[in-house]
């Protein structure tokens, strides 16, 4: 007969030093570990096959499944919170961060109504509240957390669509007679918007993508014509999708003037601001929310800039009944956890069971005040501004794109006393300097195309990233060019 049993208290509270110890010992350690593992010596399947593929039988030890992490799963890891990463918009993971996520654990509450867990759901609004002042967004809004920003704009697309067609959510797109809704987005925006077009049934190709002026912001001209061309072929316009810090160069779309054409069509007007959001709480960063009020839903994904770690994302909504209206429905086995008067934010998504984010970043929040992470953001935009004058030093690189908070986007063009290489020629340069790179262990770069033409990229956003590393990578960076 096998005895039923957690861990003893008395063996949980030695774990937990241990795993204390471990947490502070990897934080040390992590700028010294290679920031991502080579692909020539562990390949796909590599950490498959360093762990037993049978599942467990009996238990086993913490000490042994720890030391497994250790062995089998960090080497195995491209290390996003390290020093030398330098992918995507930068990432990072604080002190206060961990902690919040530590003490988030031992709770582990539903936070799918208000009576399931008061504290976790009044701590969501109040967090939903701190942002949404800084944000300075009107009170006519209100937010509910979710996990990432691509579910945020289809919660928010399924409100445009029930609002341009009522009765789609009793009936289906057929049964309401929908007709063939188009969407649009600058050929910047992220590829969350066709995904939500997918999830909605409106169609992967009623997504339209926009182009962009030099500085790859959208070009409201181009998007009038875009409607008036659809209009004439009897397609409803019904969103435009306007960003503020674009996935490859952080561009801000002039969203004051979408706002208009948003007004005069009757369309839905959502601002994607996941990362470019958190900037506005620098006061000089005002401008970024220059139109917000005029927004049908904004997204801000505080896990990109805001210093929450993985996942935590904000869709405001004016007027946040508008979304509940689409998405309540309780079912009888849950009528007794309800309370009508109380917020029950299992009423504002697909999502019942829902974790208890809002703690991690009541931690964070707190510990940092919003001048301490105004202070990191303005490193972080002073080392991207650095690193790009760097460049301008250099004519062998040229900047492929304007600096914008901390997202750097350049391209070696190759050097004055050598024959200049074709285009593609170049492009398969930069993708290999930045493979080389990664290869290497020492840093990580990310690779995007610019009107055509493939760019590196550095993202500035881990507090753990110092002026020295970044001059480090630069070197690495001018030693792969000057080696290919
Ligand atoms: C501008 C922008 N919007 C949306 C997303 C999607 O974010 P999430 O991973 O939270 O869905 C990204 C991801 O990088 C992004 O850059």
């Amino acid at each position: 007969m096998i005895a039923l049993s957690d861990t003893s208290p008395e063996q949980f509270r030695k774990e937990l030093h241990e795993l204390a110890d471990w947490i502070a010992d990897f934080r040390q350690r992590l700028g010294s570990l290679p920031v991502a593992p080579n692909p020539a010596v562990a390949g796909p399947g590599a950490i498959l096959e360093a762990l037993p593929a049978e599942p467990p039988e009996q238990g086993e030890p913490f000490e042994k499944i720890l030391g497994d992490v250790d062995r089998a799963i960090v080497p195995g890891m491209v290390h996003w919170s390290h020093p030398m990463f330098l992918g995507y918009f930068g990432w990072t993971i604080t002190a206060p961060a961990i902690l919040g996520e530590i003490i988030t654990a031992p709770l582990n509450v539903n936070a799918m109504t208000w009576r399931t867990c008061p504290a976790a759901t009044e701590l969501e609004t109040l967090v939903i509240d701190w942002i949404q002042n800084w944000m300075n967004l009107p009170r006519q809004f209100g937010g509910v957390i979710y996990d990432t920003a691509s579910v945020g704009l289809m919660h928010a697309l399924a409100v445009a669509r029930e609002e341009a067609a009522p009765s789609v959510r009793k009936r289906g797109l057929v049964g309401a007679g929908a007709p063939v809704f188009r969407i649009y987005a600058s050929e910047q925006a992220h590829s969350s918007a066709e995904k939500a077009a997918i999830a909605l049934g409106l169609g992967e190709e009623n997504v339209r993508r926009v182009p962009t002026d030099a500085h790859f912001c959208l070009d409201p001209s181009a998007l009038r014509e875009v409607i008036a061309r659809d209009l004439r072929d009897h397609f409803q316009p019904l969103a435009v999708i306007a960003t503020v810090g674009t996935t490859s160069t952080a561009s801000v779309d002039p969203v004051p003037e979408i706002a208009t054409i948003c007004r005069e069509g009757g369309m839905w007007l959502h601002i994607d601001g996941a990362y470019g959001a958190g900037f506005a709480i620098l006061s000089e960063n005002n401008w970024l929310t220059d139109g917000w009020s005029e927004a049908d839903s904004i997204v801000v994904n505080p896990h990109k800039s805001l210093f929450v770690p993985l996942d935590f994302s904000v869709l405001f909504v004016r007027d946040l009944e508008r979304l509940r209206r689409v998405f309540t429905l309780v079912p009888e086995y849950l009528r007794g956890d309800t309370v009508e008067a109380q917020k029950n934010y299992m009423d504002y998504g697909i999502q019942l069971g829902r974790r208890f984010r809002a703690l991690k970043a009541w931690v964070i929040f707190r510990s940092f005040g919003r001048e301490g992470m105004a202070a990191w953001l303005h490193e972080y935009i002073r080392l991207a501004n650095l690193f790009a004058n760097w460049i301008k030093d250099d004519d062998r690189f040229e900047l492929a794109a304007p600096v914008r908070l901390g997202v750097v986007c350049f391209r070696w063009v190759g050097s004055a006393h050598r024959a200049v290489p074709t285009n593609e020629k170049l492009d398969r340069l930069n993708s290999e300097i930045v493979e080389k790179i990664n290869a290497s262990g020492r840093a990580y770069l990310t690779q995007t195309k610019l009107r055509g033409q493939t760019v590196m990229r550095v993202g500035l956003g881990n507090v753990l990233t110092t002026e020295d590393h970044l001059r480090e990578a630069w070197e690495m960076i001018r030693e792969a060019a000057e080696a290919l």
